[in-house]
């Protein structure tokens, strides 16, 4: 198979000349193939499937897979290389102060890169390509964990007793998202202390809220009385860059972050359904009240939405895009439809909720300079029902229909928005297991959608798209946009196809009901798909997050075909260091270059700051381990995997 590469280039070109001042920026994106842009405008039908090809794309086994095991260290496959690029603690803002073990402070905190690295983006500054040897890192920080960032902590529970008011701010200091300036020169990527280096913060950030919530009684807070304008952004997992050149940022795990949510109080049901009844898993309410909800019942509502900034001006206040509907956001996955609507791929990350799809009401004009500003404010949110005969109902959440009405709780679309899972609830969605990463491939336009597990699946509530009662290893749902008459794929299509593209677990051991594509090898077998991407010519790669547990081997990223003799033949590329998961990766344009954000490591169950189950990446007795970047490139300079 082969892929339509010059051709999108043609394509991209034509954006990128009727532009005015993002243009140097989306022709730099978009020069040597940058993935989402390139993807959009391929979905959108600029490329018709078929169209002649350029180069090769997934060809099965291209490189000697890393064994299966457990240890300290990080091991890539043979012929390539690791670096660490940016480290917890090491500066981010000119003139910032570097790491201090032990003894951080929130105000050095906030001008260094935070700590659990997860979603990255790479925008090339430079046309051509040079874009793929300058550019901006866009990284999230999805969560602190006080027994791993300081001395004396037992377990993250002891914390809510007991941290300090300056521990606490330096945690929500480590929480949001880093941008930073690259260059690769001799051969090695150094980050620059450049004008777009930026830190956006739990504790500082003013966020605005934005689409149909903003100003809303249910967002009105002491501090907030307008409901207008939030402090910060928390738990920020995966995202998703737009077709203008921003970054989304999603909002997952809330529910830990706040708590003592009461019965009786005026938001019940709404902290019920999200989980926010107990105490925090974090220790912030500690020393700020507004995540304590017996004192701010409605702060909760102000988080769990996709946040979308411009990385190219760092002064521009991000914006929280409330139209997306509030639910515990794994990723907001950017293409576009065939009308020019934009269209954007979610899954909400617990067991039996569901994935999201948002289809823009206007179009995207890239003839308009900032033609996508506020394009996130308006359009319908769907909900996914997988049909038994293979149909993927696509289901809108709009008050007034499907049930979304006041005899149901909601009175208008405000309180659709706010309550999405129990709106999703009503409309009669399919319950997944898990819902994490989303991708679309550039090749076939489908949409891939990790699902990382349900132990608590019972068999007496299974269903097609997730049939393994009590499923600890997960799978990989395929959905199928249709075709258009031009041979693109629609993905604002009502109805699409579904397909499970792999089903997880050890297909050696019988009872785990595993299923891949024949000629796996033993390192193939992954178990916890969660983070995943494309790489330019079409290969799928997952990272996963559980397979310490599930299968007692590292985490780490698998590469696989998903046409031909080779589909769903994952291969074993990476292997973490104990207790990391590999998270994010994304690929340069030219796919020589590969990011990824090695989370967590050494934290193993038991582990702590002072006894971690891995040193990585520093290696030193008087340091714990630290949540880092790394970049993988090929030792002989070629594309990764290919
Ligand atoms: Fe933040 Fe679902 O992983
Ligand atoms: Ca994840
Ligand atoms: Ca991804
Ligand atoms: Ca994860």
């Amino acid at each position: 198979m082969k892929a339509t590469v010059e051709a999108q280039s043609d394509c991209l070109e034509k954006v990128v000349d009727a532009r005015s001042n993002r243009r140097e920026f989306i022709q730099a994106m978009g020069a040597a193939g940058l993935a989402l842009p390139m993807v959009s405008l391929f979905s959108a039908g600029c490329v018709p499937r078929g169209q002649p090809v350029t180069r090769p794309v997934a060809t099965g086994p291209t490189f000697k897979e890393v064994s299966q095991g457990l240890d300290d260290v990080l091991h890539v496959a043979e012929g390539y290389r690791d670096q660490v690029l940016i480290r917890w603690g090491d500066p981010v803002l000119p003139g910032a102060p570097g790491w201090t073990p032990g003894g951080q402070s929130a105000s050095a905190q906030l001008q260094q890169f935070g700590f659990n690295c997860d979603f990255i983006a790479y925008l090339p500054l430079e046309p051509g390509d040079a874009g793929n040897r300058h550019g901006l890192l866009c990284v999230n920080h999805e969560y602190t964990r006080s027994h791993m960032m300081f001395s004396g902590y037992p377990n993250g529970a002891v914390a809510l007793e007991k941290a300090t008011r300056q521990e606490v701010d330096t945690e929500m200091a480590a929480i949001g998202h880093t941008v930073i300036e690259l260059e690769k020169r001799d051969g090695r990527w150094s980050v620059i202390e450049g004008k777009y280096n930026r830190r956006i913060s739990l504790l500082e950030t003013e966020i605005e809220l934005a689409g149909p919530v903003r100003g809303h009684r249910r967002v009105q807070t002491h501090a907030d009385p307008r409901g207008e304008l939030v402090r910060g952004t928390l738990a920020n997992c995966s995202g998703g860059i737009t077709p203008w050149g921003t970054i989304l940022i999603c909002e997952e795990n809330i529910e830990k972050f706040f708590g003592f949510g009461e019965r009786g109080g005026p938001e019940e049901r709404t902290h019920e359904r999200y989980d926010v009844i107990k105490p925090p898993v974090f220790p912030f309410s500690r020393h700020h009240e507004r995540f304590d909800l017996r004192v701010e019942p409605r702060e909760a509502n102000r988080f769990g939405w996709v946040v979308e900034y411009d990385p190219r001006n760092p002064t521009s206040r991000p914006v929280k895009r409330t139209a997306l509907g509030r639910v515990l956001r794994e990723s907001a996955t950017v293409t576009l439809a065939p009308s020019g609507q934009v269209v954007v791929y979610s899954g909400d990350d617990r067991k039996f909720e569901y994935i999201y799809r948002f289809v823009s009401r206007d179009r995207f004009d890239p003839s308009q300079p900032d033609a996508g500003r506020d394009l996130l404010d308006d359009g319908t949110l769907y909900v996914a029902k997988c049909e038994v005969d293979g149909r993927l109902v696509w289901l809108p959440l709009v008050y007034g229909q499907g049930g979304l009405t006041e005899a149901n709780g909601f009175s208008s679309q405000v309180d659709v928005l706010i309550e999405a899972r129990r709106a999703a609830d009503v409309v009669g969605a399919t319950p997944m297991d898990r819902p994490e990463d989303i991708d679309v491939s550039p090749v076939s336009g489908r949409v891939y959608v990790m699902l990382t597990k349900n132990p608590k699946r019972s068999s007496s509530d299974v269903n097609p798209a997730n049939s393994r009662a009590d499923n600890h290893y997960g799978q990989i749902l395929e959905m199928l946009p249709p075709p258009t008459d031009g041979g693109a794929v629609d993905h604002a299509a009502p109805e699409f196809r579904w397909d499970i593209f792999l089903m997880a677990g050890d297909p050696d051991v019988a009872e785990h009901g595993a299923r891949y594509g024949a000629g796996l090898s033993r390192e193939g077998v992954l178990s916890n798909p969660d983070n995943c991407t494309f790489d330019p010519m079409g290969r799928l790669w997952i990272a996963t997050d559980g397979a310490e547990s599930a299968l007692e081997t590292a985490d780490g990223l698998w590469a696989c075909d998903t046409d031909g003799e080779y589909r769903a033949v994952t291969r074993r590329f990476l292997r973490c260091p104990a207790g990391a998961e590999l998270c994010s990766p994304h690929f340069t344009p030219d796919g020589k270059t590969l990011f990824a954000s090695i989370q967590h490591p050494g934290a193993s169950k038991g582990s702590s700051y002072d006894a971690p189950s891995s040193r990585w990446p520093d290696f030193r007795e008087d340091r714990p381990p630290r949540p880092s970047v790394i970049v993988i490139e090929r030792e002989d300079g070629g594309p990764i995997g290919a």
